[in-house]
């Protein structure tokens, strides 16, 4: 028997709808919210009406562009967290209203775990046990993954994320929200040792991203001081030390996790994922300590819908389903 899933993902920013048939992959439809640019960060109520807005188009492309008809579909899974719970709620009451129409079953996925199965939608896919630093907007976290459904978390932050960090750099550079992708694209032109800023030293595998983000500030507010064009003028040597040391400050923790549990399986997965200078160092280091490293493709890496699907598969396979009284979770 065939198995199709509609997946939908709605925690954050990205209205996104895709659709997995036994297990592969058909389309990964999304819609990026423009409307939080200005802002400098997501404006939750905004981004609740754009995915109210934005979903049926977006599951109707899905559908329309897989051949499928809605009768054909024997699940329809959705992020159930963690997320912006406004934002949730719009993904996850569209699911149960629609499961409940077709009468088949609701399958609810944790969002951090399926950035991680972006892994399993193309070749190659990593062996288990591996470990992936998951790095995106609201999270930092080293995870010890053990099957598709069995993951541990080994170490994480206690502050900020470093995509955030990422973000707060770039708005204090007058740069428009997602920030993260500019600065690498104006490191890519500058010194990454021109400027030199803390880092972290937490104990253990936790991270910690709280004293970069306050000795940048300190940092741009000297400069300007004694020369008012600082920013415009060096833009490119102080996003290229930035990302520099917090891809540094990732990969030591990571270095760390991989000697402790003797694995050298190891990927990088979430938004931060797709930076440019991170996916290099991870090369370099592959290189050198012989590991086998599993880097997203780009449109797997920042939230898409298809990584849903990915997971909701496995959890179809184990009839893993939600009753319809399920709610979203904004911390998971
Ligand atoms: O996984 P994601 O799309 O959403 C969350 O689950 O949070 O990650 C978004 C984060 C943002 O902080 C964004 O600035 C960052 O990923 N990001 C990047 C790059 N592309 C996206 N950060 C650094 N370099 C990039 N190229
Ligand atoms: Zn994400």
């Amino acid at each position: 028997m065939n198995v199709n899933i509609l997946a939908i993902e709605s925690s954050c920013d990205e209205t996104s709808a895709s659709i997995i048939s036994n297990g592969k992959i058909l389309n990964n439809i999304v819609a990026t919210q423009s409307v939080h640019e200005k802002y400098g960060g997501v404006v939750p109520e905004l981004a609740s009406r754009a995915h109210q807005q934005h979903l049926i188009p977006v599951v109707q492309e899905a559908i329309s562009s897989s051949g499928m008809a809605k009768s054909e579909l024997n699940a329809i899974a959705v992020t159930l967290g963690p997320g912006l719970m406004g934002s949730l709620m719009v993904g996850v009451s569209f699911a149960k209203s629609l499961a409940y129409s077709l009468g088949i079953p609701l399958i609810g996925v944790n969002h951090m775990e399926a950035h991680i199965m972006a892994h399993f939608i193309d070749e190659p896919k990593p062996s288990f046990p591996f470990i992936c630093l998951t790095v995106s907007g609201g999270h930092t976290q080293l995870v010890l993954v053990k099957s598709h459904l069995e993951m541990e978390v080994i170490g994480e932050t206690m502050d900020d994320a470093v995509g955030e960090a990422f973000d707060k750099t770039a708005k204090l550079l007058g740069l428009p929200y997602p920030g993260g992708p500019l600065i690498d694209k104006h490191a890519q032109l500058g010194n990454p040792l021109a400027y030199k800023f803390p880092i972290s030293d937490m104990p253990g595998l936790t991270f910690s991203f709280s004293g970069i983000k306050t000795a940048i500030l300190y940092f741009l507010r000297d400069q300007i001081k004694e020369n008012p064009n600082f920013i415009e003028e060096h833009i490119n040597d102080i996003c290229a030390s930035v990302q520099y040391t917090l891809i540094q400050t990732l990969m030591q923790k990571l270095k760390k996790a991989a000697k402790e549990y003797q694995i050298k399986e190891i990927a990088i997965a979430g938004g931060v994922s797709a930076n440019s200078g991170l996916r290099r160092e991870l090369e370099v280091l592959a290189e050198k300590l012989k590991w086998k490293t599993y880097i997203p493709k780009f449109e797997y890496c920042t939230d898409n819908a298809a990584m849903i699907a990915m997971a909701a598969h496995y959890k179809y396979q184990q009839s893993e389903f939600l009753g319809l009284d399920a709610s979203p979770e904004a911390r998971m």
